[in-house]
């Protein structure tokens, strides 16, 4: 129950949370068109929540009325306008949850780059949905604030558990006028929740991150969702989806990386070929992407480098690879012209409430 602990006095109303990001193998690419605002995704999606790539939050609610709007800081910039609604559309979920009209404060920290092609809003939206409601006295186990977590971000839903984890789809099938018996409490509906799969302990894989382009991409992947659909090859990719499933489960249960690494790299492949061929189009590569992908090819093909390649909404490449592969793999990535910054990770815990704030 990570809702229940370290709340602290309930005049303060304040808690703090760390949170890490994850990387999917399997991804979440496209919402279902009836539940779009419910984030509800095409099809189930398999990550790795990683320990070193993170964010902490603090929620400081306001009791006494005297703060008149939500206020949203992310590494020292004060957020206005557009930039914080998705925040405070958040903050409405827990506040419409907790049966109160209090506004908050919300400071936020990540310790890497937000523009470095790492989730940030997977840990963002994790850390906001746990501190927040640890903060409103809000008891809520992994599986119902997983389901809060997916509404701000899909990926966030999957960040509410470490290690190994699959988010499933639930909801995908289903008409309006099923939802429809279901809308009061469409918040904490858990149908389409994460679980995990294994704890961190299970295998030390490495996410080896290869930094190309550190510039904000045009198209955020919440509005990418959105258009999923027009591609004619999404369809193909969905309809291939649940065999990978099986065979990433296997991989992981197996701790194999020959098996899991040719789906990890068919997927990441097929949903930019979603990408690409969706109206308007999404090209998310950068030239240093597909030099770091030929790298990667060249290394385990000529060499017998025991890595592969998976790429997020954006133009940087994640290496996976085992432990003990990972320095070599930085060593030979770093040194490619086109690679600015290397980051590495293992696998991480889920959510943990600190006892120190951020304000
Ligand atoms: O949670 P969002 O809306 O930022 O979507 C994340 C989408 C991908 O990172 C591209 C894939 C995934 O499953 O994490």
């Amino acid at each position: 129950m990570i809702g229940g602990r370290a709340t602290g006095p309930l005049s303060e109303r304040k808690a703090t949370c760390r949170a890490g990001s994850n990387i999917a193998f399997i991804k979440y690419w496209g919402v279902a068109g009836d539940f779009e605002d419910l984030n509800i995704p095409l099809n189930n999606s398999i990550s790795m929540t990683l320990a070193d790539a993170h964010t902490t939050t603090t929620v400081a609610w306001d009791d006494s009325g005297c703060l008149q709007e939500d206020t949203v800081a992310i590494d020292g910039v004060e957020l206005v306008g557009p930039s914080a609604e998705r925040t405070v559309a958040h903050l409405d979920r827990l506040r419409a949850i907790a049966g109160v009209s209090y506004r908050a404060r919300v400071v936020s920290n990540n310790n890497f780059p937000m523009a470095s092609g790492i989730a940030s809003s997977a840990s963002g939206f994790a850390a906001l949905t746990v501190a927040g409601a640890a903060a409103l006295g809000l008891h809520l186990d992994a599986t119902r604030l997983s389901a809060v977590a997916r509404q701000g971000s899909g990926s966030a839903s999957r960040s509410l558990f470490g290690g190994f984890v699959e988010w499933e789809r639930g909801w995908g099938g289903e008409s309006e006028a099923k939802r429809g018996e279901s809308e009061s409490n469409s918040l904490l509906d858990s149908r389409s929740v994460a679980r995990q799969l294994h704890s961190e302990d299970h295998w030390a894989l490495r996410d080896v991150i290869a930094i190309v382009s550190t510039g904000a991409k045009r198209v955020s992947s919440s509005s990418g969702h959105r258009l999923a659909a027009t591609s004619p090859l999404n369809a193909a990719r969905t309809g291939c989806v649940g065999a990978w499933l099986e065979t990433v489960r296997r991989a992981i249960a197996e701790r194999d990386l020959c098996l899991l690494g040719p789906i990890l790299e068919l997927d990441a492949l097929a949903m930019h070929g979603v990408m690409m061929t969706s109206t308007p189009s999404l090209l998310y590569w950068q030239p240093g992407t597909l030099e770091v992908l030929q790298a990667v090819r060249t290394w385990r093909e000529d060499e017998g480098v025991p890595v592969y390649f998976t790429i997020d909404a954006g133009p940087n490449v994640h290496l996976i690879c085992e432990a003990e592969a990972a320095a070599e793999v930085e060593r030979r990535v770093g040194a490619l012209p086109a690679v600015g910054r290397v980051l590495t990770s293992g696998p991480g815990t889920g959510p943990e409430l600190l006892d120190g704030h951020l304000i």
